[in-house]
């Protein structure tokens, strides 16, 4: 059941310390974190789509369908897909009417991305488009493999079109007892077995630690206000699994 939580606009911590973050739960940052996350992803790019299917029991496919519904952007509106790996998102965006685009680091991924879907390999650090050239983006669970937050938040902002929007696909916490519990088994010890037997072992060992970069909401919120965007709403889905980040693009459309 989705919950839904106003976000108001943003305020005081305006420090980010991802290194410090990373540190504390004794994980690469900068330069190293770059080169193994993508690293990483070329490695499990084949059994990717395999492994997420299992790992989220299909859920995910409807976590991505809520997102596209809630850019509610007009038919024909072009979105970029960031961090599009094999493309999810990319199909059920193009299903909807929307004009979506991809990009991401990973050559793996992308070779493994067979949507048709216009793709290009970049950053998201810094974004091969045009100022104010798109009307929307989607981003889904690449948060926490980004290196740095503030510069990635910034690209979204220079190249959303005012009036456009952002939608985030995350990996969250569930915060009900039983249900917290069962998902960190799962993730945490269950998720790296499957992983092993179908995939890489170290990644899917990687992937549950790597929740420790996510900044909590007040601090995402805040980071979304910074770089310009207003409306910042955050909705839990499927009881606290995942959570999804919108907001609207400052500025006269
Ligand atoms: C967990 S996968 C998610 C893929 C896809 N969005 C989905 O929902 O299935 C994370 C993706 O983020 C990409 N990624 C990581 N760092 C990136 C960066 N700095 N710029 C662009 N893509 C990045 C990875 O290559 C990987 O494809």
């Amino acid at each position: 059941m989705a919950q839904d939580q106003s976000l108001e606009p943003a305020e005081t911590r305006t420090v980010f310390d991802a290194a410090a973050r990373a540190a504390e739960a004794d994980l690469p940052s900068g330069d190293e974190k770059t080169a193994l996350v993508r690293t990483m992803f070329d490695t499990i790019a084949p059994r990717y789509d395999l492994v997420n299917r299992l790992m989220t029991f299909g859920l995910d496919v409807g976590w991505r369908k809520q997102s596209a519904r809630a850019l509610g952007l007009p038919a024909g509106s072009s979105v970029l897909d960031l961090a599009c790996g094999t493309g999810d998102f990319l199909k059920i965006l193009g299903r909807t009417g929307l004009r979506p685009f991809g990009m991401d680091l990973s050559w793996g991924m992308l070779a493994a991305n067979r949507t048709g879907a216009p793709l290009a390999q970049a950053d998201a650090a810094a974004l091969p488009v045009a100022t104010g050239a798109v009307d929307g983006i989607t981003c889904g669970y690449a948060l926490r493999n980004f290196t740095e937050l503030v510069p990635v938040f910034e690209e979204f902002s220079r190249v959303i079109r005012p009036g456009g929007r952002l939608c985030i696909l995350e990996v969250a916490e569930p915060e009900h007892g039983l249900l917290r519990i069962g998902d960190r088994i799962w993730f945490r010890r269950v998720v790296p077995l499957i992983g092993g037997i179908l995939s890489d072992g170290a990644a899917y060992r990687y992937l549950p630690r790597s929740t420790a970069y996510l900044p909590p909401t007040d601090e995402l919120r805040s980071m979304l206000n910074h770089a310009g965007f207003s409306s910042v709403n955050r909705r839990a889905l499927s009881g606290g699994l995942s959570q999804l980040l919108t907001a609207t693009r400052r500025g006269q459309p």
